[in-house]
């Protein structure tokens, strides 16, 4: 099982290079992504989170066991967004915190699967809420960027104690 980064860790504030290795190895990394989010009772993980700077997520917003509704984007793109949404939204890489953002209600996306096929997917409500904010992790964006300012104030504090407590473990571990 991965590792996932707390914010501000620097690799999750960074653009992330697509992936060109569809090699064994990819479905391997992929399936413990899934084993993490699901260990983390999350619905959405992006590879940067887990220390790797590759442009590829999973989500299962669905309510059966895996493996129905997992899926892995690889090279994701949004095809086609529609109307809105505009609830409270997590991340696995800040335990707790919760802020209500504003995401498109329907996403079409495009992606390659691990054998490096493209293929088109839509989701409504939460998965659309994922597809997207998943892609901001492989832009280097987390949710807390550009939350209306009443959401922002809200979070200030925990972000702030966050900073601090990445600096404490990391001059440990130094
Ligand atoms: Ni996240």
């Amino acid at each position: 099982m991965y590792e996932i980064l707390r914010y501000p860790d620097p690799i999750l504030l960074k653009v992330a290079e697509p992936v060109t290795d569809f090699g064994p190895r990819l479905a391997q990394v992929i399936e413990e992504m899934f084993f993490t989010m699901y260990h983390a009772r999350g619905v959405g993980l992006a590879a940067p989170q887990v220390g790797i700077s590759r442009r590829m997520y999973v989500v299962n917003c669905g309510e059966g066991q895996p493996p129905e509704s997992e899926i892995a984007l690889i090279n994701p793109e949004i095809v086609s967004v529609e109307g809105e949404q505009y609830s409270d939204e997590g991340c696995l890489s800040f335990p707790g915190l919760y802020a209500k953002k504003l995401r498109p209600a329907k996403v079409t996306m495009k992606a390659q699967d691990v054998t490096g096929k493209w293929f088109e997917v839509t989701g409504e409500g939460l998965l659309a809420r994922a597809f997207v904010h998943e892609l901001d992790h492989l832009d280097g964006k987390v949710f807390v960027n550009d939350l209306e300012p009443q959401e922002y104030i809200k979070l200030r504090k925990d972000l702030e104690q966050m900073k601090r407590e990445y600096k404490r473990e990391h001059a440990r571990s130094r």
